[in-house]
């Protein structure tokens, strides 16, 4: 089949690249120059693992352009993953999808699947059906599509290759798509949910809401562990054993963050309110994630009533592991709190640099470099690396014992061992 991906991002990209594994013709298109040029030259403008070496593997069948009228001319399907940020107000920002749309219109002549992949708000979809009818596109010309995407970044192509299921939205009279789509995902096998537009939205918007509760839900469960010197990591365990809870994102710490939780969160309570209901649980997640840093700087402050004077090494930038991504880092928060504070900050990434430039802060090259003289050790994100450190070496390179586990991804009893001191949350 050939295919039309618009927005070569961390979705983007994925899609463009996994439907070339899957045979056919792709041409991924962005407008952003740089990025198309890096592309063309072998470059992979993201840390994605395995990403770089799937696009290089299907270069026969996978092009970069920016001539979208190019790219959608010559292809049946065309998929839209252009970012749908946040606005100020918490509503969903489709400045970037309606101008998807406005660009797509003029090169209609063919028949076209129009796939939107970006998570967009409940009845978007319809929205933009009737859009292009009132750019007098007949309505034989095209169909509309809704099929979320549910990839992890860090495993993103493994969860493409390998979704859980396939969610199809469709207009009611729609009976070409269907057999389109299957078509198309013929070699990837999962169960599909078939839905209306408007259906398929709420699937994505409900999935990643529920996953956010269940990360706050244990934070909140955390800091009444920790007033009783409970594990909280025990506590999932225990809870996580029941098939009817289940044992992910259960994972305490510095919650939740990263491009889609916090914005679909919010997008998802303005839905809500549009409709005056008031959305309890959804106001509720947000109200514990945005006050989980603070468990962390209160910590901070009864360990060092001088914190001001300290310097601090903040291991992690991204907001999750194996990527560069720090679209709305929980570490970045705490980095953004400690430099307020004037505390001396060291921040070290394996792969993910500081989005901006802060007082009292900077990004070194090398853990060694960050932990050098550090009178406290924050682990603000959870890299493998981070969870293999050698303790005794780290303890001979620090200036003081503390470490700061804002993952509880840490071994206390072997920390403790080392003679260094171990402080999670809820950690007993
Ligand atoms: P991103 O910001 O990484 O990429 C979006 C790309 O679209 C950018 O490269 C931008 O230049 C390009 N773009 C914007 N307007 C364009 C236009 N008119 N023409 C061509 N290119 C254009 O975004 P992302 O993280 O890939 O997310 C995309 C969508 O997918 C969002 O709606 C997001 O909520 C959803 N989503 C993201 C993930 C994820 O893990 N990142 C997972 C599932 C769903
Ligand atoms: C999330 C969803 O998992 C994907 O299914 C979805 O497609 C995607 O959002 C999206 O819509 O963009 P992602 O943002 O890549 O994927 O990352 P997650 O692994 O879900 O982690 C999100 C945040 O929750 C991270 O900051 C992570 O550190 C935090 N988290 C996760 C916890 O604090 N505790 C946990 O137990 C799990």
């Amino acid at each position: 089949m050939n295919i039309c991906v618009i927005g070569a991002g961390y979705v983007g990209l994925t899609t463009a690249a996994v439907l070339a594994e899957l045979g056919h013709e792709v041409c991924c298109i962005d407008k952003d120059q740089n990025k198309i040029t890096e592309l063309n030259n072998g470059k992979i403008p993201i840390y994605e693992p395995g990403l770089s070496e799937f696009i290089a593997k299907n270069t026969n069948r996978l092009s970069f352009n920016t001539n979208l009228e190019e790219g959608v001319k010559k292809a049946s399907i065309i998929f839209i993953c252009v970012g749908t940020p946040s606005l100020a107000d918490g509503k969903t920002n489709l400045s970037y999808v309606d101008a998807v749309i406005n660009e797509i219109a003029p090169c209609i002549h063919s028949y076209k699947t129009i796939i939107t992949k970006s998570t967009v708000p409940i009845g978007t979809n319809e929205q933009i059906y009737e859009k292009l009818l009132a750019k007098k596109i007949s309505p034989e010309l095209f169909n509309i599509v809704s099929n979320p995407e549910f990839l992890r970044e860090g495993s993103a192509i493994y969860d493409m290759l390998h979704p859980d299921k396939i969610v199809v939205g469709l207009r009611q009279d729609d009976t070409q798509s269907l057999p389109i789509i299957q078509e198309m995902y013929s070699r990837i096998q999962a169960p599909y949910i078939v839905t209306s537009l408007n259906g398929a939205e709420m699937i994505k918007y409900a999935s990643n809401a529920f996953l956010a509760t269940k990360i706050s839900f244990i934070n909140e469960i955390a800091r009444i562990c920790e007033a009783f010197h409970i594990d909280v990591n025990d506590v999932s365990k225990g809870i996580g054993l029941d098939p009817r809870i289940g044992p992910h994102f259960l994972q305490a710490g510095l919650g939740y963050g990263g491009s889609c939780f916090p914005k679909d969160v919010k997008s998802l309570e303005q839905i809500a309110l549009s409709k005056q209901i008031h959305p309890l649980i959804l106001q509720a997640i947000q109200t514990v994630n945005d006050t989980q840093i603070d468990v962390y700087i209160h910590k901070l402050k009864t360990l060092f009533p001088d914190l001001h004077t300290k310097k601090i090494a903040v291991l992690g930038i991204a907001f999750k592991p194996n990527t560069d991504d720090t679209r709305d880092s929980p570490a970045e928060r705490l980095i953004s709190r400690l430099s307020q504070l004037t505390c001396d900050v060291c921040a070290y990434d394996p792969k993910a640099k500081l989005s901006r430039d802060q007082h009292h802060v900077r990004q070194v090259n090398s853990l060694d470099e960050a932990i050098k003289g550090a009178d406290c050790v924050v682990i603000a994100t959870d890299w493998d690396e981070f969870k293999q450190l050698d303790w005794a070496e780290m303890k001979k390179q620090m200036n003081g014992t503390i470490i700061v586990d804002g993952r509880n991804c840490l071994n206390r009893k072997e920390i403790e061992q080392c003679g260094l001191r171990y402080v999670g949350v809820g950690r007993g």
